[in-house]
């Protein structure tokens, strides 16, 4: 009897097998066991600093194998595709922990699926989505809807923040938002004002192993305010975002957490030099803090609202040049873990007003390898450091074992031309909405293809 169950299981298993490698033929055009051979590589991981000229090869979703002497005798028998990348780099896809793809409830200015279209067309592999949606994520449903309709329309890996309140003010129900899935928690576009409240939330996210990651802004501070609080603002008569608002909110935070044990605090976009300090000074001490800045917070300053306008309007606001230094010496020194994009689509009604009604926020999916790039050109930093703070670092964050090119671990690569001398076209993004001050601006260094899970998502050439 238990013989004849074991042969049926068998069976049902074959026959789900076969079902499961025709659904996945239908719908890619790829078999599970598809191999594909990248040949001809400039390979870099920069997790282990490796840069070798050679060969990778692919089965289905994982990476396999490869070396400087992977194929060195030809490519063997059995292989369903072979790329020839022409010496570009191929390197682990990027991974961008602050995104907003506005779904549920903003649609008309991104969704799920046109977030991940436009995160491969920059590269990136794995998102974490900011749960600000309307309705926002805070129960399980709410992230098992998001789970759904990823897996159902996402080009690439969608992690996701659960939010650490609920519109009571009270705290979610984060174990279980963690068991569906929640990578950490954030009430980002907003702080988490209440220091009881926030006191609790380092304790038990503290007991769940995840971390608390802050929009770190003391309201009473900023209120009102549109741009940063100084030259730009006085001379526009606009009223100003203080500095000291995030500052002050990072210091206060640090505080909370000092004695609660196995505790991790992340700072989303920070923008001051004084935020910086308190942040080397508290992982000097042994805490648990990390912290990202994004692209435009390296590259630009307060000045770009001159030109700019509301294109140049995001929360934390753009700030001085002495800030803008910081951010830089903060990377090159460790202090800031890693690039991030906080992409943050708007469409034309919601942008296409005086400052101190535009919505906060810029998009930057398609713009963060390129501009993270001129860290490099600029000899501000090393190669392998820069696409650290873009990969491995970030995925470690979060604690999902992504960014690094390893056997057995999921095919999510990049080819990229890091000599391509291009500019940016806004009206080119593959994202819903074009809010960038970057239109124009030239850049260097660009994706040439994209694969997630061993399949093609994105490919300049046709695109
Ligand atoms: O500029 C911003 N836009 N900063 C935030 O914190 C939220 C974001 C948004 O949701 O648009």
């Amino acid at each position: 009897m238990h013989h004849i169950l074991k042969t049926f299981r068998f069976i049902i298993q074959s026959i789900l097998n076969i079902m499961n490698q025709t659904w996945n033929l239908l719908q890619t055009g790829q078999k599970n066991d598809y191999k594909i051979a990248y040949v001809n590589a400039r390979i870099i991981d920069p997790a282990t600093r490796l840069d070798i000229n050679g060969s990778l090869l692919t089965c289905g979703s994982k990476i396999v194998d490869f070396g400087a002497s992977l194929f060195a005798n030809g490519v063997p028998s059995g292989i369903d595709e072979m790329i020839d990348c022409q010496g570009l780099v191929l390197m682990p896809g990027l991974v961008d922990i602050h995104v907003h793809f506005r779904e549920p409830g903003q649609e008309h200015k991104e969704t799920i699926h046109t977030g991940s279209k436009s995160a491969a067309a920059g590269g990136v592999t794995t998102v974490v989505c900011q749960p600000n949606t309307v309705p926002a994520i805070d129960t399980v449903i709410l992230a098992k809807y998001l789970k759904y309709i990823a897996l159902e329309t996402s080009h690439v890996n969608i992690e996701f923040y659960a939010k650490i309140t609920t519109a009571e003010r009270s705290l979610t129900e984060m174990a279980l938002l963690k068991e569906v899935g929640a990578v950490g928690f954030t009430d980002d576009g907003m702080p988490v004002m209440d220091p009881f409240v926030m006191r609790q939330a380092l304790l038990y996210s503290s007991m769940l192993n995840i971390p608390i990651a802050q929009h770190a802004e003391d309201l009473n501070l900023s209120a009102g305010g549109a741009i940063n609080e100084g030259k730009i603002s006085e001379e526009l008569g606009i009223k100003g975002i203080l500095s000291v608002s995030e500052s002050v909110m990072v210091t206060r935070d640090i505080l909370l957490m000092k004695d609660i044990e196995n505790v991790h605090y992340h700072i989303l976009h920070v923008s001051s030099k004084d935020s910086l300090e308190a942040i080397a000074r508290a992982k000097k001490s042994g805490l648990n803090v990390t912290c990202e800045v994004t692209p435009h917070h390296f590259t630009l300053t307060e000045d770009a609202v001159k030109q700019h306008g509301a294109l140049a309007k995001m929360n934390p606001p753009l700030r001085t040049e002495d800030d803008r230094l910081a951010m830089v010496e903060g990377l090159k020194t460790g202090v800031i873990d890693c690039i991030a994009t906080d992409h943050a689509p708007h469409d034309c009604s919601s942008k296409d007003l005086p400052l101190e009604s535009a919505a906060f926020g810029i998009v930057g999916l398609e713009t963060l390898l390129p501009l993270s790039l001129k860290l490099y050109y600029n000899k501000q930093m090393d190669l392998f450091d820069v696409l650290a703070k873009l990969t491995y670092k970030p995925a470690d964050i979060i604690n999902v074992p992504r960014g690094r090119i390893q056997k057995d671990r999921a095919a999510d690569l990049i080819l990229v031309d890091l000599d391509q001398e291009w500019e940016i076209k806004t009206k080119d993004f593959a994202s819903k909405s074009k809010n960038s001050p970057f239109d124009g601006y030239k850049v260097k260094g660009r994706v040439i293809r994209t694969i997630v899970s061993g399949k093609t998502v994105y490919s300049l050439l046709s695109s």
